[in-house]
């Protein structure tokens, strides 16, 4: 979703800041813009559409050493150049951008801005405007600043420049993701650290409720009392080529072939020295005197919390719940005695999942965080983390964090497993390796799943995928997949569930992706793909070797059942990428969606 790049130092400001918002790209934006100040005032360049089209219009003969810049992802007002950030105030003094959502800025507007007219349709305006109120009552700059963060409801992350004051940068967070970066002889701000990995790699994280004074020679904490905090900066791990496409045309394909390493440094990640899996002892101790685990999540973690359910019940035999974040927020169910919360979130900055995180803190239960951004906010507020290790994914369709997601929920399965005395029937670690060669096997058939994207999605409105067990759980990825990328309206459903009713919209022609892994319903899907078949439906079964028969449309390799869906999911995800490329889609930025979701 929205995000916020800021620098102050001494080089180019301009071509800093645009560098930086193409960084944050992937996150998902529809209007982009910055600001940059010199002696001769502040210079606005926004517009709507992507950061090619900003940087058309960015008068190159402007120089200036500080600045901010924005992608915006519409929430209040359509995606237009007005309703674009960075928002001015109405004298012109002070210009401010801003990333999440002011719940209560129509009572604001109301009861500070009667007699202001504004000019965009945005929450974010309203912000900007008591701060120039709260400054024509004679506050400085720092206390309207504060004045205003102090009376916001809602989330936000904030980088504001003010033109009597240009040698520094304010920022305010609470909720919404952001970094301080500092370098030698310059600052910089950043909704991520990716944005600026460019110009440094030391961070200071910001927790809720705090503002920073950011100028070229210091960084300043403080709480919104005034309080001063001290806080040492972190080394951003992230290697500035991960953050590159390479020779590939798309972050996705890219992210996809890139699976069978992610699974291999994952089992060097989580081996001890003896070339045991192990997980930290404190999780483990903490999940042995849970008596039920919760999995929260969204999206494809979702999807990957669904599996992981099943090989934590398997393996270690301690019911498992797996719940929507959006829904668990409002709609908590009734909780066990001594419950273990495991979040499941590739950005780790999901609203939705992190304000199920701070009920759960509040309730005092504790929380796992498996996540890919070390540092992130699910990771920091969480007692324990998980990493992922998969590297930076940049497309929004999340691929090789989903199969990362499934790694490490079977390690930790095992390892839990092993603690509570269950004996585990296999050598996870060989199983494993085997995943990540059969990986590699599916990563070479593009040709082949590419046909088979033709033959079957070519020209549908929509498409079904069916499962039974751990397949269905895949069917409901693949179709998230298929339809976040080519807009082919898609569902995954559980092979005996269809014929309650969805069964009615099977035509001729109507494409029905099955799978085949688990031994034990394969003839069962088979009835099922047989009954949409008799109503017209054009099956594409794709089976595990062992099982498959003449009729299949693809097989993949044989694994070890439980980890099917760590290998059933690529033919899926390929074929969900060809398809939106036959369609002209645009592939890493689908419409509508936004890699980071960082709104409730
Ligand atoms: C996946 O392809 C989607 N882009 C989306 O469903 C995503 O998984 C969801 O928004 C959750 O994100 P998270 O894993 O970063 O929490």
């Amino acid at each position: 979703m929205c995000g916020i790049v800021g620098y102050i130092g001494t080089q180019d400001t301009k071509e800093i800041l645009l560098k930086g918002l193409e960084k944050l790209e992937y996150r998902g934006y529809d209007s982009a813009g910055i600001a940059v100040m010199n002696e001769m005032g502040v210079h606005v360049f926004k517009e709507k559409g992507r950061i090619a089209d900003l940087r058309a219009i960015v008068d190159n003969d402007v120089t200036a050493s500080v600045g901010i810049g924005h992608t915006r992802w519409a929430t209040h007002g359509v995606p237009s150049k007005v309703n674009a950030h960075p928002h001015q105030s109405t004298s012109g003094r002070f210009t401010l951008v801003h990333n999440g959502v002011i719940e209560n800025y129509a009572i604001l507007k109301r009861e500070y801005l009667q007699d202001v007219n504004l000019v965009s349709e945005t929450d974010t305006e309203v912000v900007v405007q008591i701060i120039e109120k709260f400054a024509q009552e004679g506050s400085h700059i720092e206390e309207a600043l504060r004045r205003t963060l102090a009376i916001l409801k809602g989330s936000y992350a904030i980088a504001l420049v003010d033109n009597e004051d240009p040698e520094t940068i304010y920022v305010g967070k609470n909720k919404s993701p952001l970094l301080v970066g500092v370098g030698d002889d310059f600052n910089v701000v950043a909704s991520d650290a990716m944005a600026m990995i460019q110009v440094t790699d030391q961070f200071v994280e910001l927790m809720d409720k705090e503002m920073v004074i950011v100028r070229k020679e210091a960084v300043t904490l403080k709480k919104l009392n005034g309080e001063i905090v001290e806080r040492a900066p972190y080394t951003a791990e992230i290697d500035a080529s991960d953050i590159e496409k390479g020779t590939y045309p798309h972050y996705m394909l890219k992210e996809i072939d890139e699976q069978p390493l992610v699974i291999r440094k994952l089992i060097q990640k989580y081996q001890d020295e003896t070339g045991i899996l192990t997980i930290d002892t404190d999780i483990i101790q903490a999940t042995q005197q849970a008596d039920r685990i919760y999995i929260v999540a969204a999206g494809t973690s979702y999807h990957a919390g669904l599996v992981g359910s099943q090989m934590i019940e398997k393996l270690a035999k301690v019911p498992v719940e797996v719940h929507v974040a959006s829904e668990f927020n409002y709609n908590m169910p009734i909780l066990s005695e001594k419950p273990l919360f495991i979040f499941i979130s590739q950005s780790g900055e999901t609203a939705d999942s992190r304000a199920v995180l701070v009920q759960v803190k509040d309730l005092g239960h504790p929380a796992l965080t498996i996540t890919n951004v070390q540092g992130s906010t699910l990771s920091r507020e969480a007692d324990y983390t998980l990493l992922l290790h998969a590297g930076p994914e940049i497309a929004v369709a999340s691929t090789k964090a989903y199969t990362a997601q499934l790694g490490v929920l079977a390690i930790f399965a095992s390892v839990l497993a092993e603690a509570k005395g269950h004996t585990v029937e296999f050598d996870l670690v060989q199983d494993l390796g085997i995943v990540a060669n059969a990986m590699e096997i599916l990563c070479d058939e593009k040709e082949e799943l590419e046909n088979l994207a033709r033959k079957f999605l070519s020209t549908t409105r929509n498409c079904f995928f069916i499962g039974r067990t751990m397949d269905y759980y895949v069917g409901l990825e693949g179709a998230l997949k298929l339809k976040e990328i080519s807009y082919i309206q898609a569902e995954g459903f559980a092979g005996g569930e269809l014929k309650h009713g969805t069964i009615a919209l099977i035509e001729n022609g109507t494409p029905v992706i099955a799978i085949s892994t688990q031994e034990q319903v394969d003839l069962s899907i088979r009835g099922n793909v047989k009954e949409v078949v008799a109503r017209g439906a054009n099956p594409c079964i794709i089976s595990m070797k062992g099982l498959e028969t003449e009729e299949d449309s693809f097989v993949i390799p044989a694994v070890n059942e439980l980890l099917s869906p760590l290998v059933s999911v690529i033919p899926l995800q390929l074929i969900s990428y060809y398809a939106a490329l036959h369609r002209d889609c645009d592939v890493d930025k689908p419409r509508n969606l936004a890699k980071s979701v960082t709104v409730e």
